[in-house]
């Protein structure tokens, strides 16, 4: 099983906070011509790479492809279900507020992620978000009536935000029609509008404690979304088939700019990775669009796996790791002492984080990745 991921690098403007990549979109595209190149690399990747496994989720993230013309995505659905065994997939494109209509019912979406990322309109001029909270809300009731399956992104631990804030704010939300929610705490990015303003003082940065965290995930649950990563939250069921694919380690194809894809060839993973930068894509894929592929070694592997797998409730399979590598990194006695501080509980082959395990993830990552 593997997924297909679409990236639409292009945005109405810039969040305050965000270093993914996406830039603000020209005034003209032509839409056309882009269709013909992803089409060009997707089919690249069925020809060279593709053993026509089962394709159980497509995901159109960005950048903000809610701003693509509903034809551009239902011609390249139609190219994926052509080329590909996909029968009964997770289609999921990731929506801003703003830029969001019931157009989108017609396309064979099936899923939307709305960014709201808060509903204080203070919040969402200092996050730089281009809707207020009440569009937020309102994308939300008026998508529900088409979608049954809606993700909502909230951003939290924001400077001057009190816990008992963001606990109100939080709960109000959970009483909305979703069925999945992804709750982020800030990160301040090196290069963002939201560093610069931080580092010269105008807002504060955000509070370090874990206590956001803590009581973010009690919340949460308390609405009856179960916590099965540490930033996702699903009612039974609806867990998102793409995010638990790569925390399985499962193949993925990625096409667009700065797009990854990771795929099993002659037993080792490779990696593929496209340009970042819009020119230097766009000038890659209208010429040769050979894909730059690398090997990756048994223990970039195991490094990976290690940080895919010990984020979800899944959890990280044993069973994949070499006793080379097990030995190596001493990885037999680290869960002998993780066990006995019950960080983690043992579920088959499966390592998986307690909850006071989850509150120390990065540190278990770093722990057990040593050597
Ligand atoms: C790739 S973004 C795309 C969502 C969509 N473009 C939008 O903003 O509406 C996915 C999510 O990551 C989260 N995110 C992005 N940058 C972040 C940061 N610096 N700290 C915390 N969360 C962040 C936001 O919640 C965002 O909705
Ligand atoms: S709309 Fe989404 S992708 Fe675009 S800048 Fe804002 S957070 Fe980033």
């Amino acid at each position: 099983m593997s997924t297909i991921y679409i990236h639409w690098p292009f945005c109405i403007s810039k969040c305050h906070y965000c270093d993914f990549n996406s830039v603000i979109s020209p005034s003209h595209i032509d839409y056309d011509h882009w269709l013909l190149l992803y089409k060009k690399i997707l089919l690249q990747f069925k020809d060279i790479y593709y053993r026509s496994e089962e394709i159980t989720s497509i995901y159109f993230g960005g950048g903000t492809p809610t701003l693509l013309p509903r034809h551009f995505i239902m011609e390249l659905l139609e190219t994926i279900h052509l080329h590909f065994t996909v029968t009964d997939p997770e289609i999921t494109l990731e929506a801003n507020p703003k830029t969001i209509s019931k157009s989108l019912g017609s396309t064979g979406i099936n899923r939307l992620s709305i960014g709201a990322q808060s509903i204080v309109d203070d919040d969402l001029k200092m996050l730089g978000r281009i809707h207020t909270a009440a569009e937020a809300m309102e994308s939300v009731f008026e998508m529900a009536e088409i979608f049954q399956n809606i993700s909502v992104d909230l951003i939290y631990n924001r400077p001057r935000q009190k816990l008992s804030h963001w606990l109100g704010e939080l709960r109000e939300v959970l009483r909305w029609p979703i069925q999945h929610i992804s709750l982020y705490e800030l990160i301040i990015e090196e290069g963002t509008k939201m560093k610069d303003i931080i580092d010269s003082g105008i807002l504060s940065r955000p509070n370090g404690d874990s206590i956001f965290l803590e009581e973010t995930i009690k919340t949460t649950e308390g609405a009856g979304f179960n916590c099965y990563e540490i930033s996702n939250f699903a009612r039974p069921g609806f867990e998102c088939r793409h995010s638990m694919s790569y925390w399985k380690y499962e193949d993925y194809y990625g096409v667009g700019p700065g797009a990854h894809s990771r795929v099993r060839l002659n037993g080792k993973k490779i990696a593929i990775a496209q340009a970042s930068e819009i020119q230097e894509w766009l000038t890659w894929a209208s010429g040769s669009a050979i894909l730059d592929v690398e090997y990756l070694s048994a223990e970039e592997e195991f490094q990976e796996r290690l940080i895919m797998g010990l984020r979800s409730a899944a959890g990280l399979d044993m069973g994949n790791i070499s006793p080379e590598l097990r030995e190596k990194h001493g990885i037999d006695n680290k869960i002998q002492s993780l066990l006995a501080n019950s960080y983690i509980m043992l579920r088959g082959d499966n390592v998986i984080l307690t909850r006071t395990g989850l509150l120390k993830l990065n540190l278990i990552v770093k722990y057990l990745s040593g050597e």
